[in-house]
């Protein structure tokens, strides 16, 4: 469609739109926006390649892109933002529904109409010199009963290019509204209006204003000021899983924070496992890993690597399906050694963020090649050597890449009715206290294992670099309202479906006393993962202890790994009574925070789960006996 330029700013009730938007709450929205931001033009985005090109061309005029070697990394881009704007902003995250109590401890709480003044004055003229973007965008395959719409207001061509890669974006998605269909708002500024003349930056964003703010009663959302990730893309945490959290409550079903993974055994069978992990604990690793040459007939295939929806079926099992249409990865550490369907994934047609630009046109991240390059430019733009002192990439560099580029792209991963789960697992980065592998006892034992896991922090976290916090589920800053309510909900869907998926909580972060990591992790987690799946389908053997079952050294396939020892292994496995009682005391800490809505089962589980470690240590050091199961 076309750009209508009209005098700045454009007259929202003059405001012409494409014959293909019959949506009259679409079009009060739009006016509406444009009225309140008063850009100087509005462009209705149509999905097409050409459009992305178009758009990709535009940025390389405006500095925003630097055009990558197209021999090396065809039809792909190196984005540079602002210092100040390199990761989701938790502090200035809000969830604002009308009762605070809804939102939680957990949350940032604003009283709705508090938060919509204030953004009413930062949004007056917000777009002023520039243009917004309207983009209609379908979470879940386009038209697919489990799919949600949203149009998204921006004035980021950045923005437009990720959400066509991140989500089916494009005009389909108003024959899929028609008249009368409903959508998430999204509405989103860089919050950098230009004066007359004024020249504009390469990434414009506002450094001292951000507001990522969350209207569960309205579903809605309104994103100012930053321009990065998942403040801006607001079709991912926001929509699909702060939003998308409480459209699960109301419906009963589970919007988390998972990748999932098909595992396929020697014999074809096929076994799906969601996985959550907090973020930048290798998410798309896990999602995308190659089993070890020697597991011969093993294989494992992408479903998603971030997100899940998972509803219960006519059957009355747990269906999952991926909602995203591509990754949105963490740059630094992935290699062909790490990760080789990721680089495959990258290898075109994608956006990289905040890394590094080699002198040949190409990117460069830590840990991509064992050798660095001799020189670069690093991602402020600066020189940089091998010696210069600093990382080349952030810590927190990302690549937008289509999931169709993905080689172990599951067959089923665009299928409406999505797959069905058999294990869910939880994983935390813990250097220590928990173990490698454990299997909870059953739903609820799992829910708790799940609700108090913690991990410490990461770049995309807010907070101290290394410091432990309680990441429940993995979804502490993507919950879009109370927190224990979110427990009671996973409780509550377990009484409700067949044969409830095994859980199990892994850790494959573990070190020993001089910081050597114990575990190798990567494809390594192959083997974890057989166990699990034989788990999940009522194979495999364990032995009891006092978190759950857990596989002993000989229940383990150590075809390729035979050195792997099973000293080794019990030091990965140990569980350690007096770390865990310090542990237990900070599940404590977590429930007195929530106290107000907390499921009374998790008193009763901690209860056990003390009562367990006091009673029976001669048993369950792992290799000195425990039970059969
Ligand atoms: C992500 C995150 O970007 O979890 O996926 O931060
Ligand atoms: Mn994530």
């Amino acid at each position: 469609m076309s750009e209508q330029t009209m005098t700045a700013p454009v007259d929202a009730q003059a405001l012409e739109f494409p014959d293909y938007i019959r949506n009259e709450r679409a079009k009060e929205f739009i006016r509406t926006q444009v009225a309140i931001c008063k850009p100087d033009a509005v462009y209705f985005c149509d999905g097409s390649q050409e459009e992305y090109d178009r758009l990709c061309n535009l940025m390389v005029d405006t500095g925003t892109f630097i055009r990558l070697n197209p021999e090396l990394r065809p039809n792909s881009f190196l984005a540079r933002s602002d210092p100040s704007d390199v990761a989701r902003v938790e502090d200035r995250t809000f969830i604002c529904s009308i009762n605070k109590d809804d939102a939680g401890p957990t949350n940032n709480w604003m009283n709705p109409r508090e938060m919509h003044e204030i953004l009413d004055g930062l949004f007056d003229g917000c777009m002023r010199g520039r243009t917004m973007y309207v983009v209609p965008f379908s979470m879940g395959p386009l038209g697919s009963h489990i799919s949600y719409i949203g149009i998204e207001t921006t004035d980021s061509p950045y923005v437009v290019v990720n959400m066509k890669i991140m989500t089916r974006m494009g005009k389909a998605v108003y024959d899929v509204l028609g008249e009368t269909g409903d959508f998430v708002p999204c509405v989103h500024t860089v919050g950098a209006p230009l004066e007359p003349g004024q020249q504009d930056v390469s990434w414009p964003c506002n450094p001292t204003t951000k507001y990522i703010v969350h209207f569960p009663e309205e579903r809605s959302i309104i994103s100012y000021g930053s321009g990065y990730g998942g403040n801006a893309l607001l079709g991912k945490k926001c929509l699909a899983l702060r939003i998308a959290s409480v459209i699960g409550r109301d419906e009963g079903w589970l919007a988390e924070h998972m990748l999932i993974l098909g595992v396929e055994d020697p014999n074809g069978q096929k076994t799906y496992v969601a996985a959550a992990f907090p973020s930048a604990c290798g998410k798309t690793n896990f999602a995308m890993l190659i089993p070890p040459t020697e597991m011969e007939g093993w294989k494992v295939t992408t479903i998603g690597d971030d997100i899940a929806w998972i509803k219960p079926g006519p059957d009355g099992h747990l269906y999952a399906i991926n909602p995203e249409a591509g990754y949105f990865g963490v740059a630094p550490g992935t290699s062909y050694a790490t990760n080789s369907n990721a680089m495959e994934s990258l290898k075109a047609n994608t956006i990289f963020t905040n890394v590094a630009l080699t002198p040949e046109g190409d990117v460069w991240w830590e840990g991509m090649t064992k050798e660095p390059p001799a020189s670069a430019i690093d991602w402020q733009g600066k020189e940089w050597t091998p010696d210069s002192g600093r990382p080349s990439a952030h810590p927190n560099a990302r690549f937008t890449s289509p999931a169709n580029q993905n080689p172990a792209i599951d067959p089923e991963w665009e299928n409406p009715n999505g797959v069905l789960i058999k294990a869910f697992i939880f994983g935390g980065r813990r250097t220590t206290v928990v173990p490698l592998i454990c299997q909870a006892f059953n739903w609820s034992f799992g829910v708790y294992m799940g609700a108090t896991m913690g991990s410490e922090r990461t770049a995309a976290a807010f907070g101290k670099l290394g410091e432990v916090r309680r990441d429940p589920l993995a979804m502490l800053p993507f919950m879009g309202y109370h927190m224990a309510s979110y427990f009671n909900h996973w409780l509550d869907i377990g009484r409700r479906i067949a044969d409830p998926p095994r859980i199990f909580s892994v850790n494959w972060f573990r070190k020993d006393e001089n910081g050597k990591f114990l575990w190798p992790g990567f494809s390594q987690n192959m083997r974890i993962l057989k166990w699990i799946v034989e788990r999940a389908n009522g194979r495999g053997y364990g032995t009891e202890s006092p978190l759950g079952y857990m596989p002993r050294y000989e229940n383990i396939d150590w075809r390729g790994m035979e050195d792997f020892s099973e000293e080794q292994f019990q030091e990965l496995m140990a569980i350690d009574r007096d770390m865990w009682n310090q542990e237990i005391l900070l599940h404590e800490e977590l429930f007195i925070k929530l106290h107000d809505r907390l499921p009374n089962e998790f008193l009763a589980m901690r209860q056990l789960l003390l009562s367990n470690l006091w009673r029976s240590a001669e048993h369950w050091e792992m290799g000195a006996g425990g039970y059969n199961t």
